[in-house]
């Protein structure tokens, strides 16, 4: 049977996940590709390290490079992670005229022009099903299953880390930071979660999601992104009341004139299907023109759930191999397409939640609505929560109608000027 060489490079937790799909799932993967993947050689840091799984000893290095070059390896495998030893192995994997199958998002978001251009030029695939969601497959579905249609939206939970936090918040009334010891605790978070609750790894997504649904190569400082850190768990409480659940949206919507793209906590309506993923679950729910809405879900995160995303990327590049047609599918997507213009954050336009921290005087309120009013931005709601006693704060909850980003920002800061406003506001979008 005719065998097709790996290059692995990384045997972390997702390269051990790798060699164990492979040699548990060996034989259904024969049957499916008509041949035998095999892993040649694994390039690793610390050969001392402990790893998940066991592998022959001969075939782990700390030469990354020498298994890259291995005439014997069709395949490089890249696990590595991070932007920049990754990208040298990439490229240096392209330019040896081997087909790459990688999950790093951070590169691909980062310098995925000057790979994807390399591996065009050179004729060799580049797959990346596990850098998004992990082993859902929302990338084929957007590349092949969508290929007809036209997107028009997509609303995405993409990073498990902050939807575990959220939905730990929501259910136990929790602080942010005693709900991320509790995630690292629970091997959830990292021990530095900063580019998890930051809303890095989102716009790292969203910027590959950007690609494959509009053609558009988009930098991160094209995005607009917003952390987790700063919700309370008196905003979950409000949420609840008004019939939202507080999620870590990273959206990206078509108009005529560009494109939305943002990364931050938003209140999304109770009756949305993306308001029940709960924990370190990702969700993708997309609308095009054709099909309508579709949704995409599971776990987004982990030793198996990656490695399903890459050894399936393996199978598929192995086909192409085999039927010598690498290169057959668009890498980004679109043969061509030119890229859209992004749109500025202060052209959004959707309603609010606001919570003020005022002093309980007469007249506060209406300093304060007149504010929103001089700014067109329409009230739908107000609570006034908080027992009435000299110079402690109450709260008081706005929730608009669609308004104006740039709007709502001037007038924030024409309210923070008012001297019965003593505390800095908290503002978080409304899903529609
Ligand atoms: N850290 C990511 C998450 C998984 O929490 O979703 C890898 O992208």
């Amino acid at each position: 049977m005719r065998q097709i060489g790996v290059g692995l490079l990384g045997l972390g937790n997702v390269g051990s996940g790798v060699v164990r799909l492979l040699a548990e799932n060996a034989e259904a993967i024969e049957d499916r590709l008509g041949a035998q993947l095999v892993v040649r050689a694994i390039a690793v840091r610390a050969p001392d390290k402990p790893r998940a799984v066991d592998v022959d000893p001969a075939l782990v290095t700390t030469d990354a490079g020498a298994v890259i070059d291995r005439d014997d390896v069709d395949i490089v495998c890249e696990l590595v992670g991070g932007e920049t030893d990754a990208r040298d192995y990439v490229l240096r994997a392209i330019d040896r005229g081997k087909h790459v199958v990688t999950a790093n998002k951070a590169l691909l978001a980062v310098h995925g022009e000057e790979v994807f251009t390399a591996a065009e030029r050179r004729g060799v695939d580049v797959y990346y099903e596990a850098a998004v969601c992990a082993g859902v497959p929302i990338i084929r579905a957007l590349r092949e299953g969508l290929a007809s249609d036209r997107i028009e939206s997509v609303y995405g939970i993409v990073n498990g880390t902050s939807n575990f936090i959220l939905t730990r918040m929501a259910e136990e009334g929790a602080p942010f930071d005693e709900v991320v010891r509790a995630a690292q605790e629970a091997g959830y978070a990292e021990a530095d979660p900063s580019f998890d609750v930051d809303g890095i790894d989102a716009a790292h997504k969203l910027a590959i999601l950007t690609m494959l649904c509009f053609g558009t190569s988009v930098a991160l400082s094209d995005i607009y992104i917003e952390d987790i850190r700063s919700l309370s768990p008196v905003d979950f409480a409000f949420a609840d009341r008004f019939g939202y659940v507080i999620k870590p949206l990273a959206i990206a919507r078509a108009h005529d004139d560009g494109l939305e793209l943002r990364v931050h906590p938003t209140m999304v309506p109770k009756s949305w299907l993306l308001a029940s993923v709960p924990g370190a679950n990702n969700a993708l729910y997309v609308r095009s023109y054709a099909l309508g809405p579709s949704m995409y879900y599971g776990a987004g995160a982990g030793m198996m759930p990656t490695a399903v995303a890459a050894v399936s990327d393996l199978i598929e590049v192995s086909r192409n191999v085999l039927a010598n047609a690498a290169g057959h599918l668009p890498l980004r997507s679109y043969a061509r397409m030119p890229n859209r213009p992004v749109r500025d954050i202060g052209r959004l336009d959707t309603p609010y939640y606001m919570r003020f921290g005022v002093l309980d005087r007469p007249g506060v309120l209406g300093q304060l609505t007149t504010v929103l009013g001089d700014h067109q931005i329409s009230i739908a709601q107000v609570v006034q929560e908080g027992p009435r006693e000299p110079e402690r704060p109450v709260r008081v909850v706005v929730l608009t109608h669609a308004a104006r980003e740039s709007n709502v920002r001037h007038a924030l800061a024409q309210v923070a000027k008012l001297a019965s406003v003593v505390e800095p506001a908290q503002i978080i979008r409304i899903a529609q």
